[in-house]
């Protein structure tokens, strides 16, 4: 029996098959590489020891999905895969409700038809949109302000549909506010295409010299140095989420979000400040206008995901950008060729 992670090939994916592998399950992975590289899986498997079968697949299309799960046996699945951009989904709103709603409609009708009923799924903190008071808990109201979070909570919703109609399913919702970090080793991390959008791809790529400079999105927030205070939390223990969400499944019914932060706000000039702290490097930057849609503050109430999942995050923000830092460092321009593992199809 092994553990689904669909989009296992991504950034938080290629994470948390580690994180699995080293919990003692069996991983099997299905990306369909629109935005991950074969190299993360090659690398899992040089960190871990562990090959893994990885299949090169779309989920929206249910013939393969079918055959995926005639020729495997899963007691779960953790389902990652999706299109996660909030920029792209504002200018391409179609492809993300066709890509995320289509793509997780099919796979749970595959799992309802063989048999697996336990779910671990990949939301975001996007499902809450602009909220009046922070730590948000589970239970504040979800206003998602771009296409992309609005697909997670459609998602969800879907989810909770399913689990009232069949009280079998045991569905462990996880929303993750803003994942940053690499995995200690330095040889899997985030790997963005293009220019990044996030503040600290964005900070790595300047101190490796990719990019000449940071613009800070806005100075004039009620924070106390002006700038937005995020809830940065290492993607190693976001891993470690998924898999105490999955001992979680596997052992009740019904359907639980959960958040997955830190508690802990970072402002933006704090985030700048750890990086150059944890790289010795110094983070030219400058003040330029608000970003259209950022909050001024965000944090998470983790109450809930330290009490029921016994999950307690372990990293501080200089780990965090250590850890992104020696990855980008070690591939300035991340991935790049290496003999590829075997693709099934
Ligand atoms: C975004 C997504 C969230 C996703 C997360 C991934 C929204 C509403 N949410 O969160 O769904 O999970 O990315 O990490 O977009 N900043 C700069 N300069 C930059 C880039 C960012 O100052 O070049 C600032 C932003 O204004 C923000 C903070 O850094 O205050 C964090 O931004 P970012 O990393 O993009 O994450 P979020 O927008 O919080």
């Amino acid at each position: 029996m092994a553990i689904l992670v669909t989009g296992g090939a991504g950034y938080i994916g290629s994470h948390t098959c580690i994180a699995l592998i080293e919990a003692g399950y069996d991983v099997v992975v299905v990306d369909n590489f629109s935005n991950s590289r074969t190299d993360a899986m090659t690398r899992v498997t040089e960190i871990t020891g562990r090959s893994i079968p990885v299949y090169d697949l779309d989920l929206s299309n249910p013939i393969a999905v079918a055959h995926l799960f005639l020729t495997n046996t899963f007691e779960a699945v953790i389902h990652f895969a999706g299109l996660k951009s909030v920029s792209e989904s504002v200018s391409d709103p179609l492809k993300y409700y066709s890509n995320n709603l289509s793509g997780t409609l099919v796979l749970l009708e595959a799992m309802k038809k063989f048999g697996v009923t336990n779910l671990v799924f990949s939301s975001t903190a996007a499902v809450y949109g602009m909220q009046e008071s922070m730590p948000v808990r589970e239970q504040a109201p979800l206003a998602p302000i771009s296409p992309y979070g609005r697909t997670k909570l459609m998602i969800e919703m879907m989810l909770s549909d399913l689990v009232a109609a069949q009280p079998r399913w045991s569905v462990a919702v996880l929303r993750y506010f803003n994942p940053v970090g690499a995995h200690p080793s330095g040889l899997i991390g985030e790997d963005p295409s293009g220019i990044p959008n996030n503040l600290v791809p964005y900070i790595s790529q300047v101190a490796v010299g990719n990019l000449e400079t940071l613009t800070v999105h806005g100075d004039d927030y009620p924070t106390p140095d002006g700038t937005c205070i995020r809830d940065y939390i290492h993607v190693m223990d976001l891993a470690s989420g998924h898999v105490k969400a999955l001992d979680y499944v596997m052992s009740r019914h019904g359907l639980r979000p959960f958040n997955l932060g830190t508690g802990i706000g970072a402002s933006v000039l704090e985030v700048i400040s750890a990086f150059e702290q944890a790289s010795g490097i110094k983070i030219p930057w400058h003040i330029g206008p608000r970003r259209i849609g950022d909050a001024a503050i965000s944090y998470a109430d983790v109450t809930r995901a330290t009490v029921e999942l016994d999950w307690h995050p372990t990293y501080e923000l200089v780990d965090m950008c250590r850890d992104a830092w020696r990855w980008q460092s070690n591939f300035p321009h991340g991935y790049q060729t290496h003999p590829a593992p075997p693709v099934l199809t």
